[in-house]
C-alpha cells in the first residue's frame, strides 16, 4: 500500500533489465519501499545493482511476454509473496530494424506479440488485481512512434499505437476503482534498445524519462510525453497530409 505521501511499498518492474524501467524504479524507491520485483526472461541474470538500498528486498522472477498463459499465475504469485502491488512498471519491449522485419514475418509477429499481445495480457492480469485491492498504478512505456506511424519503423510503431490505445482504454475502464494507468510517450531514448542507432531530434535519456514519469505519477496525470515538446511536434505531425508526411526525412 502507498503511504500517505503516495510512496509505494511494493514496486514491480516488468522488463527487469530495461534501462528506462530501472531508472523509473530507482527514483520511485523511497524509505517506505519494502520490495522491488524484477521480472524478466532470465531471472538468474536480474541483479539488484543500483536498486540495492537499505531495507529494500529485491526479488527476481521469471516473466516472458510471449507466454500470456502464465501471466495471471505470475500476478497471483506476486501477491501471495508480497501482498498488494502498489506500482507496476510495464517496460518490456522489442525494437528491430524495419528491413529485417520486412524479410522475416515471423520475427515481426514475435515483436508484435511482445509489444502488444503480451502487454495486453499482463496488464489485464494486473488490472484485475488492482480492482481487488482498490488501488494500484500501472505505468506503461508507450512511444511517440505510435502517435503517427512512420514508414521507417511501421511494425514497431503500429505495436506501440495498439499498446497506447489499449493503455488509454484500460485507464478509462479503471476510473473510479482507485487504480490508474499512466501512459508514457518518450521520443528517442539513449538505451540498450537504441545502441548504435542514429539519434533522432529531441533525443533524451532514461533518467529524463524517469524524472518526467515520477513527476507525472505524483500529479496523478494519465499521459506524459518526454521531452514535453514532442507533444506539440507530434500534434502537428498527426495532421500532416500523407504526401507531406511521407517526404519528411524521419528515417
Ligand atoms: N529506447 C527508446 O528510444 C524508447 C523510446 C520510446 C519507448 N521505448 C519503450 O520503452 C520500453 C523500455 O525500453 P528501453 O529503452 O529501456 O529498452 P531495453 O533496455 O532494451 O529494455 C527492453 C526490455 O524488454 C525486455 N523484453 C524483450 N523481450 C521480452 C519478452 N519476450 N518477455 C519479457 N521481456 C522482454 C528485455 O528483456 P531481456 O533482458 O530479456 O532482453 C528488456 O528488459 C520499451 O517498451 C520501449 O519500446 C523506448
Amino acid at each position: 500500500m502507498d503511504n500517505a505521501l503516495g510512496e509505494p511499498q511494493t514496486i514491480v518492474l516488468l522488463g527487469g533489465t530495461s534501462d528506462i524501467g530501472r531508472a523509473i524504479v530507482s527514483r520511485l524507491v523511497s524509505p517506505s519501499t519494502q520490495t522491488v520485483v524484477l521480472a524478466g526472461r532470465r531471472p538468474a541474470e536480474l541483479t539488484a545493482g543500483e536498486l540495492d538500498r537499505p531495507g529494500v528486498k529485491v526479488d527476481a522472477v521469471a516473466f516472458d511476454a510471449t507466454e500470456p498463459g502464465t501471466h495471471e499465475a505470475l500476478v497471483r504469485q506476486l501477491v501471495a509473496d508480497h501482498g498488494d502491488l502498489d506500482v507496476v512498471v510495464l517496460a518490456f519491449g522489442q525494437l528491430v530494424e524495419q528491413d529485417e522485419l520486412d524479410a522475416d514475418p515471423v520475427r515481426a509477429a514475435e515483436l508484435v506479440t511482445v509489444n502488444y499481445t503480451g502487454a495486453v495480457s499482463i496488464s489485464l492480469a494486473v488490472a484485475a488485481q488492482f480492482r481487488r485491492q482498490g488501488h494500484g498504478r500501472l505505468v506503461v512505456l508507450s512511444s511517440v512512434a505510435g502517435e503517427r506511424v512512420r514508414k521507417a519503423n511501421y511494425v514497431y510503431g503500429s505495436s506501440k499505437a495498439g499498446l497506447d490505445g489499449f493503455a488509454q482504454g484500460l485507464g478509462d475502464a479503471l476510473a473510479g476503482t482507485g487504480a490508474s494507468v499512466l501512459v508514457v510517450r518518450p521520443g528517442f531514448v539513449h538505451s540498450s534498445m537504441t545502441a548504435g542507432m542514429k539519434a533522432a531530434p529531441f533525443a533524451t535519456t532514461p533518467g529524463a524519462v524517469a524524472d518526467a514519469t515520477v513527476k507525472a505519477l505524483a500529479h496523478g496525470r494519465r499521459t506524459v510525453w518526454v521531452p514535453g515538446t514532442l507533444r506539440f511536434v507530434f500534434s502537428a505531425f498527426r495532421h500532416l497530409p500523407g504526401p507531406v508526411w511521407r517526404r519528411l526525412p524521419l528515417g
